[in-house]
């Protein structure tokens, strides 16, 4: 039986090394738990001495010592009460804090692919909900536990003092309580589960529906989502009941066992009296200890489900703290220098989850070259870019950045030498300045607005209500697709780093504004190693080198005055672009 109420395994343990790493404040709450325990102890215990002496043998010496014994004894429960409430909501809180930091960084390091397979509310899900659900179970199961467990000892000796042959009464029913216990407590876990899920899944629902608002209204998918949303909260709600049904048994069954003790005590102790064999001081003494006595059983007894809730919480946390990345730093890596880096690509085989995006990949660029990439839709640009800085790890062949394999190069030093432009804008709600900077901490202010100012950016910026000190998230969406594409540019920029990737990065700027930006980033690609996609074969004569990717192969490459002459394929994508009568 035990077996179904603790079944510690690593996880468990895990959690109790947070909770013991805290020895000090946790022996501090103890103290005063006992000194509590002990306060509510001696409350039943004065009451033999009320009934006999005061009431019964009139003595005047006790009727002033007796409520003097009262007020200490409260003021003793009420200073250990307030002592432990603290300390242990200290322990309790802390633990939860250091388990959501261990939870983000765990989660902060685990690969792309991670993301993209885990919906972003689920994840938000498990450092909010899971986590506080932890939290009730700490707080509760180790302030309520150890309370509990010392009052029932305190008030225990009380009744075994009083009369041990009542005690045994009163504790008859006590192992009787325990299967019903275990039985509510697997059946709250289980419902709990279903809770916990259904609450990740709305966290989901929301955030999904709250950032993409403006396709939801564009649809008129109001109704639609709103109905959605009351669906969950209405399967939420049921759950929820579930639970709450669960639970709520605990309490009356273990009442009505109380019910069954205290009725045998009332009709053993009553018959003793009524023999003279005892005296009403011991009998009234012994049913108020056991009176208070069901109050910390019955806790400790619904403490099963809060701990078997708390498992199910801690089981899902656990599950992504144990989610192995599957890129795996190398065990001896190679830090990369900061030079001009050669970058090749040895027969790179690569595919997502079954379909193979990219086919027999072989390129060399040299150190300070450009290399453009070109294609359909869907032709694995991206996919190929984001192999470089080993967001995804291939399949099969080799990435090598001056003859070391990206996979022996320390993660750190391979990012450290990339900047990179994505193809969609990402921002942070920080100020400009922070955007840029981001990942540039030291950078100064003369530099941001060089960075901002090479970008193109530093006309629009200036003109925000406080320039570089505004806040993104204040502009809400108020930045325009270029002015964003302009800022994550300028960021790049900022990087100042030896491999340049650009995903379609003026993809989003009009022809002026393009030329402009486009003289900035052939600046910038300057005596770096560049990856640059591009949808406008106008933008990338400069290019040393082009490919043309189709279905995840290089179909043709050179310049782009060779693809133009020997390529039908480059030629109609060119032609597609601009109309007959335009030259590149
Ligand atoms: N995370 C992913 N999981 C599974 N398949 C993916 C993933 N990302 C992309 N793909 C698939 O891989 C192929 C190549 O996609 P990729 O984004 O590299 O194309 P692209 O050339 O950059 O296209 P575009 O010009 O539209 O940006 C596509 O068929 C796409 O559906
Ligand atoms: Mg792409």
């Amino acid at each position: 039986m035990k077996k179904y109420l603790f079944k510690l395994n690593s996880r468990h343990r895990e959690l109790l090394k947070l909770v013991k790493d805290q020895w000090g404040k946790l022996a501090m709450a103890m103290v005063c738990m006992l000194v509590m325990a002990g306060a509510s102890s001696a409350v039943p215990f004065l009451i033999k001495p009320v009934v006999d002496d005061i009431f019964i043998n009139k003595d005047v010496t006790m009727l002033r010592l007796i409520p003097l014994a009262v007020i200490i004894v409260y003021f003793l429960q009420g200073v250990g009460m307030y002592g432990q409430e603290c300390l242990m909501h200290y322990v309790g809180q802390n633990i939860i804090r250091r388990l959501r930091n261990q939870l983000y960084e765990k989660i902060s390091d685990l690969p792309i692919s991670f993301f993209q397979k885990e919906k972003t509310g689920v994840l938000m899900s498990r450092i909010t909900n899971d986590v506080n659900i932890i939290k009730s179970m700490v707080s509760s199961a180790i302030t309520g536990t150890l309370r509990d467990f010392f009052t029932i000892i305190g008030l225990t000796c009380v009744i075994f003092y009083r009369d041990w042959k009542m005690a045994l009464f009163a504790f008859v029913v006590l192992p009787v309580a325990f299967f019903p216990i275990v039985a509510i407590g697997k059946r709250v876990r289980k419902v709990t589960t279903g809770t916990q899920e259904a609450m990740a899944d709305l966290t989901a629902m929301l955030h999904e529906t709250f950032a993409g608002n403006k396709i939801v209204k564009a649809f008129g998918m109001e109704p639609y989502e709103k109905k959605r949303f009351h669906d969950k909260t209405l399967k939420l709600f049921k759950l929820e009941m579930k639970t709450i049904r669960s639970k709520a048994l605990s309490s009356p069954v273990m009442e009505f066992l109380g019910g069954i003790g205290v009725a045998l005590v009332i009709w053993y102790g009553g018959f003793k009296v009524i023999s003279g064999e005892s005296t009403p001081g011991t009998f009234f003494s012994f049913i108020a200890a056991v009176l208070l006595l069901y109050g910390p059983v019955k806790k400790l007894s619904k403490l099963n489900n809060v701990i078997q809730q708390g498992l199910a919480g801690a089981d899902r946390v656990f599950e992504v703290m144990e989610t192995q990345s599957d890129i795996k730093e190398a065990l001896d890596p190679v830090q990369l220098k900061r030079c001009p880096h050669r970058v090749i690509f040895n027969n790179v085989y690569f595919k997502y989850e079954d379909l193979m995006v990219l086919k027999k990949i072989n390129l060399d660029v040299q150190p300070g070259k450009i290399l453009a990439l070109v294609g359909m839709s869907g032709g694995g640009k991206t996919s190929l870019v984001n192999l470089i800085p080993r967001f995804f790890d291939i399949n099969q062949g080799n990435i090598i950045i001056d003859g070391v394999d990206i996979r022996d190069a320390s993660l750190k030093s391979l990012r450290d030498q990339i900047a990179i432009v994505t193809q969609e804008p990402i921002l942070f709600n920080d100020t400009v300045r922070g955007n840029i900077a981001y990942g540039n901490p030291k950078a100064g202010n003369k530099e941001i607005e060089r960075a901002a100012g090479a970008a193109y950016a530093l006309d629009f910026i200036k003109e925000f209500p406080e320039g570089f000190d505004t806040n993104i998230g204040e502009l809400g969406g108020r930045l325009s697709g270029g002015e964003k594409q302009r800022i994550c540019i300028a960021r790049a920029l900022l990087k100042d780093a030896p491999i340049l990737i650009l995903d379609e990065a003026t993809s989003a700027l009009d022809t002026q504004a393009e030329t402009l930006v486009q003289k900035a980033l052939e600046n910038l690609m300057q005596g770096r190693t560049t990856f640059v996609i591009a949808h406008r074969l106008s933008t990338i004569g400069y290019a040393d080198r082009i490919i043309v990717l189709k279905n995840g192969e290089i179909i043709v490459q050179g310049t782009q005055a060779e693809l133009l002459a020997m390529d039908a394929h480059y030629a109609k994508l060119h032609k597609m672009q601009f109309g007959n009568d335009i030259k590149p």
